[in-house]
């Protein structure tokens, strides 16, 4: 067994004997004793993105004196920057404060003893959008508070269609059938997401196999339920667009910034991607600034399933200042912090209040339909083992989407180590 499974509560009380035995200070981990202790603290998040930080945390810093809060970058991509989390805190270090966790892991590190649980009474839970507070609980309890939401959207070249006469694809056969007719006409490739083996692999197989109808595990990634026909349809979708060239090799490579300057760069037809595209995809350098257009992801017979996206702050387990993490969470999920996380870092808000504020849908007027997006999107399974189970996904929805093995075999070899992940102690 290893010591990633084993529960918090054990390795607490193994730390403390053990800190207790050999004289050592106590860690600073030990329930209760500095929970109320006040100091310097770090932000650990993800590198992309994250610009608009840095003006957010001065503000913090001049008004708190004593309790600064530095910002630790980690790697751009979801799966590295879970690796280099896990490293520090399996280590004991208490070089991270605030996490900043992608919403697929909050089952994880919550089981594992990594967060804090905190306590529903001290955030105010009913002002963020419901199915976001969701994605920070685990078992009932809450391990972190929402940060940033995000939903897959469909962006498309608006110029193009209109010259074409035709409204953007609400299903597959239209998006499939505009992308393989008009978009070689443009010297554009048909349609991207991303497809490079990571998590956000794992988001794009998964939207196209629930809006198939078809799913990978319960919700609660108690059961496996990958065996079915819908699933296999959801595959072949995305498969059979490498297979007909209408999505296009490269795109095997894609992570979310590979895909947005195929797009930006005026090379795509259709992209699948998060709602920060819409900043950059109108700044300056882009070529399709003002000639495009969002719509929701389409399915097979109108509009398909969008992934629940997103990241929530939660306190390390080994914070040595938690009661100032506390009070940075506070700020930063507050309703003015929230609007600049809009305005300035282009990311969708959790704060429910600012999609219908006048004039936010003025300057944003995406806000509408990224609302109706995060609030029908599909949370990925609440699984302590959800980190085994992406890279079953990514692995072998990978190997279809090369042409390596037929969606079929894919859904066969995932139903055997989805099993085989859930029966693991
Ligand atoms: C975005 C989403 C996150 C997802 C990741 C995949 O950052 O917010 O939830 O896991 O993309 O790349």
């Amino acid at each position: 067994m290893g010591w990633s499974r084993v529960p918090g509560r054990v390795l607490l009380a193994v730390a403390v004997l053990l800190a207790a035995h050999a004289g050592f200070g106590a860690p600073a981990v030990e329930a209760g004793r500095d929970a109320a202790a006040r100091g310097p603290v770090t932000l650990a998040t993800a590198s992309d993105l994250t610009r608009y930080l840095g003006p957010l945390l001065d503000d913090w810093n001049r008004a708190h004196p004593g309790e600064e809060a530095t910002l630790v970058e980690l790697p751009d991509s979801a799966d590295e920057t879970r690796a280099q989390m896990i490293a520090e805190l399996r280590a004991g270090g208490g070089r991270f404060d605030v996490l900043n966790l992608d919403v697929t892991l909050t089952a994880e590190f919550a089981a594992a003893g990594w967060t804090v649980p905190l306590d529903r009474g001290d955030y105010p839970l009913d002002a963020f959008l419901p199915p976001v507070v969701e994605t920070a609980t685990y078992r009932g309890r809450l391990h972190a508070v929402p940060y940033v939401t995000n939903a897959g959207l469909l962006y498309y070249r608006k110029d193009v269609l209109e010259r074409e006469g035709v409204r953007p694809p609400r299903t597959w056969a239209e998006l499939e059938r505009q992308a393989r007719s008009i978009a070689p006409r443009y010297g554009l490739d048909g349609y991207a997401g991303q497809f490079l083996p990571y998590e956000g692999l794992a988001a794009n197989a998964t939207e196209a196999v629930r809006s198939a109808g078809g799913s990978f595990l319960g919700d609660e990634g108690e059961r496996v339920t990958v065996d079915s026909a819908a699933t296999a349809r959801g595959l072949a979708f995305l498969a059979d667009g490498f297979r007909d060239g209408w999505i296009p090799r490269e795109a095997l490579t894609y992570k979310e910034e590979e895909s947005r300057l195929a797009f930006t760069g005026g090379r795509l037809l259709f992209l699948r991607n998060w709602p920060y595209v819409h900043a950059s995809a109108n700044a300056p350098g882009s070529k399709v600034a003002g000639r495009f257009g969002t719509v929701p992801l389409p399915g097979p017979d109108g509009p398909g399933t969008s992934v629940l996206g997103g990241s929530n702050l939660a306190i390390s387990a080994h914070s040595r200042h938690p009661r100032t993490a506390a009070d940075l969470i506070a700020y930063l999920t507050s309703e003015p912090v929230q609007r600049r996380v809009l305005t300035e870092g282009s990311l969708p808000p959790v704060r429910a209040g600012l999609y219908t504020d006048p004039e936010l849908v003025a300057a944003y007027p995406y806000l509408p339909t990224l609302r109706e997006s995060v609030l029908a999107a599909e949370p990925r399974p609440k699984s302590p083992r959800y980190d085994q189970v992406s890279l079953a996904v990514q692995a072998v929805v990978h190997d279809a989407l090369a042409l390596r093995t037929t969606p079929g075999e894919a859904v066969e070899r995932l139903a055997r180590e989805l099993a085989e992940i859930a029966g693991r102690d």
